[in-house]
């Protein structure tokens, strides 16, 4: 069933400025071989790990629409925060020196991980995006509210370097800091919107997305594309740090305010946003054989790379749900490549001992 036409819909977002950033459509693609080793469902790529800014990744979609709230508020430097190899930091502080915008970074570096230039925080130091990096605590992940606070002293300090910083909330979707809608949400609406182009275009009407699943902003923008033009379509978050509870409440939240912000009026019920958390494995970050494992079979199968934190998790899950039962040969599965591959090369050492022994 359509709520609203996808025309219709595409008329909504227009109405949100963007800024040219990405290589879009980005590719649309069959997996025959993964389609036939693993004897399910047949299985379709989408690849915004090719979305043509920096490495590529679900993120730049995102900032298209960030970038020109930032320049529509004259504001010229962007500051925002996560983890030391951050993907969402990268391609902030390249989206921003693309359109003239200082990048500020604050990167919360847990205890153990090596502060060393490599992978995404190579990336950011070649882009001479300003880098701070706090230092974690042992045993304990920095909470939204700390790292907000020490924000909030950077745009200070930014405002006293002569800079109008604008403050992008980690993920780039929730509504707070400078911005007032959740954008990046909004973004993965319009991604939603341009793979269910493509697949009628090649006379294909696919069942189920699959995605990895981290801030939210992308299942969101997925549930909401799906809710307004074809609510057939099952979209899967395989979350790849909280539990299912706490993370699909938080998801459901920004389908709210991304449908408020688009002026869609219909209900969006609960089961709508199906997050699984049975793939988080040893937790965020923690690269395991499995993981490992799934890496070498994409690559082997298909010549494409994966990423250790989030893509490898959910084509853990694809295989494992055709496994299950839960994905047969009556279904069509769209796996979502958000990109993220950069974090391959930091991780080197635990790939390589897992992939050779
Ligand atoms: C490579 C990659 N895939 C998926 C995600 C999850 O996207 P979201 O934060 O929109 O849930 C992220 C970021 O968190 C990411 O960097």
């Amino acid at each position: 069933m359509a709520h609203i036409a996808s025309c219709e819909l595409r008329k909504k977002l227009d109405r949100f400025g963007k800024v040219d950033l990405i290589y879009a459509p980005t590719p649309f693609a069959r997996l025959e071989n993964m389609t036939r080793e693993l004897g399910g469902p047949e299985i379709y790529i989408k690849r915004d790990d090719l979305t043509g800014l920096a490495f590529g990744g679900n993120k730049s979609r995102k900032l298209q629409y960030i970038i020109h709230d930032i320049i529509d508020r004259k504001c010229d430097a962007v500051i925002t925060w996560a983890s030391l190899q951050s993907n969402w930091c990268l391609q902030t502080a390249a989206a921003a020196r693309r359109y003239g915008i200082a990048p500020i970074l604050l990167l919360f570096s847990p205890v153990g991980v090596p502060e060393e230039f490599d992978g995404n925080l190579l990336l950011d130091h070649i882009l001479d995006a300003d880098i701070h990096i706090q230092k974690g605590e042992e045993g304990r992940i920095v909470t939204m509210e700390e790292a907000e606070a020490h924000v909030e002293v950077l745009m200070r300090q930014a405002m006293e370097w002569g800079y109008t910083p604008y403050h992008a909330p980690i993920g780039g979707s929730f509504v707070g800091g400078s911005m007032d809608r959740p954008l990046g949400a909004i973004g993965y609406v319009e991604g939603f919107l341009e793979l269910y182009d493509q697949a009628q275009r090649q006379g294909l009407s696919f069942t189920h997305v699959i995605h990895a699943s981290g801030s939210g902003g992308t299942q969101a923008g997925l549930v909401v594309g799906a809710a307004a033009v074809d609510d057939s379509v099952h979209i899967i978050g395989i979350s790849v740090s909280e539990g299912r509870k706490s993370y699909t409440a938080l998801v459901k939240g920004i389908c709210l305010d991304t449908m408020d912000a688009l002026k869609l009026g219909f209900d969006l019920p609960d089961e709508k946003i199906d997050v699984r958390d049975d793939y988080l494995q040893a937790g965020y970050g923690v690269v395991t054989k499995e993981v490992c494992e799934i890496l070498r079979k994409t690559a082997v199968l298909e010549g494409i790379y994966l990423d250790p934190v989030y893509t490898g998790k959910a084509m853990i899950a694809l295989t494992d749900l055709i496994k299950k039962g839960e994905l047969t040969r009556d279904h069509r599965a769209v796996f979502y490549h958000t990109g993220g591959t950069a974090a391959l090369f930091p991780h080197r050492k635990t790939i390589t001992s897992h992939l050779t022994d």
